[in-house]
């Protein structure tokens, strides 16, 4: 399943519809928008991180984090570890899907296990397995524009 967060507007199977759409012309306003993103997770919702390699992902997790009083410096490209874990007013577990390949490695992952901690989970590259989706959340698409980035976000319901 490749689903387009690039031009549709809403995505019925993942439950998804755009909230927002934003022109990011510097690596700051990257990590403004991750900020205020990690401002309005709820409890239980998950964010999930699309684009190509060098869309600003990690990028936008140097802001994400800041909304957890957490430096944007403990920030890493979770790529080869897979998981990275940063811990400030919530744990924020940074998940990176990229070299993974099913739903078997997903669960060598210990995946499912940190939706228990009560912390925040972020997922770069979640569309590779679809299935890692929890159906209620954020959706970050990122993708090249011009000189800059234009960010595309989905929501579930609002509550
Ligand atoms: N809004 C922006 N405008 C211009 N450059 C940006 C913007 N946001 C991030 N970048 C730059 O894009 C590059 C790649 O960023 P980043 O490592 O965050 O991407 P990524 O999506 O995590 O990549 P990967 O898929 O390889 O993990 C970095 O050099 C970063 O500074
Ligand atoms: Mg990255």
């Amino acid at each position: 399943m490749n689903t387009d967060f690039w031009s549709q507007d809403e995505i019925p199977e993942w439950g998804l519809f755009l909230y927002k759409t934003h022109f990011l012309e510097d690596d700051a306003a990257t990590r403004t928008l991750g900020e205020e993103v990690g401002n309005s997770v709820k409890d239980g919702e998950i964010v999930g991180l699309v684009g190509e390699l060098g869309a600003g992902k990690t990028t936008f997790m140097q802001g994400f984090v800041r909304a957890f009083s957490i430096p944007s410096e403990e920030v890493g490209s979770p790529t080869y570890s897979l998981v990275n874990e940063y811990r400030g007013s919530k744990t924020v577990y940074h998940l990176d899907l990229y070299r993974l390949e099913n739903l078997e490695d997903l669960e060598s992952v210990g995946y499912w296990d940190y939706f228990d901690l009560g912390g925040v989970i972020c997922v770069e590259w979640i569309n590779k397995l679809p299935r890692s989706w929890q159906k209620k959340g954020h959706l970050i698409a990122i993708l090249h524009k011009e000189k800059g980035r234009e960010l595309r976000w989905f929501r579930t319901a609002l509550s």
